[in-house]
């Protein structure tokens, strides 16, 4: 089912802008974004520091990126939703708690290379990416070839990866599809609730809903092999 636009939507992003970098895409099919247009971020300049930089792609309402935000205040984060209706929560919500160290792409991750300059994100984290098992859509799946490509170039050496989905199938394939991109895998959990790392996890919107009904969460980590 759709998503009812929501009231005042242009100008509620408008009045978050400060927290928002970019919003849209450019004039140009997402291929050729992706290859040709280039409008690179200055994080020194967006933030004020020099702190590393993270990024979490398909934030949602941003229940995520607001708490990691605040447990490491040395980091900057940046947070990625293709959907303006979805994302505008996260902004109001991050800009009502002042929060400084979080800024926000309304763009689809498809074109992120156009934005953040190549080896800059240490980790990037994967929260309940949609599975999208049907075939026709695997080019879509956040850990398709096609995106693990992407991430390879934005990714530090040595850069990591953090993945959890409530989806088995989805955590198979994106494992096998790890393994077959550069990306070495350093942890698999697959019940991360019940596991030692329960204590430290920061329950997402959508892992909230999995997790009352006591359906098993998968995490894993990886790592980008320097080759
Ligand atoms: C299932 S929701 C999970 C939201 C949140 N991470 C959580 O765990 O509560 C997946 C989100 O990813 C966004 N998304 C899907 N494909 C995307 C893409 N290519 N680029 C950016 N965001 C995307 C969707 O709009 C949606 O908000």
């Amino acid at each position: 089912m759709r998503m009812r636009r929501k009231r005042n939507l242009d100008e509620r992003l408008q009045a978050c802008s400060d927290l928002l970098l970019v919003k849209g895409r450019p004039m140009l099919n997402l291929r050729e974004a992706a290859e040709n247009f280039r409008n690179l971020l200055n994080y020194e300049d967006v933030f004020g520091n020099k702190n590393p930089v993270e990024l979490e792609i398909g934030c949602g309402n941003g229940g995520f990126i607001r708490e990691i935000s605040k447990r490491y205040p040395e980091r900057n984060f940046l947070a990625v939703e293709i959907c303006s209706n979805v994302i505008l929560t996260a902004l109001e919500r991050c800009k009502a708690e002042k929060i400084s160290n979080v800024r926000f792409l309304n763009i689809p991750a498809e074109i992120l290379p156009c934005y953040l300059p190549s080896k800059s994100v240490g980790t990037i984290y994967l929260n309940f990416s949609t599975p999208l098992p049907e075939k026709s859509r695997e080019k879509q799946r956040l850990t398709s070839s096609r995106f693990l490509a992407i991430y390879r170039e934005l990714l530090v050496p040595g850069g990591k990866i953090i993945q959890k989905t409530d989806s088995e199938e989805f955590f198979d394939y994106s494992l096998q599809k790890y393994a077959e991109n550069g990306y070495r895998v350093v942890k698999v959990i697959r019940d991360l609730k019940n596991s030692e790392y329960a204590a430290e996890n920061i329950v997402t919107e959508y892992e909230r809903n999995f997790a009352e009904k006591g359906l098993p969460i998968f995490c894993a980590v990886v790592r980008k092999l320097n080759v």
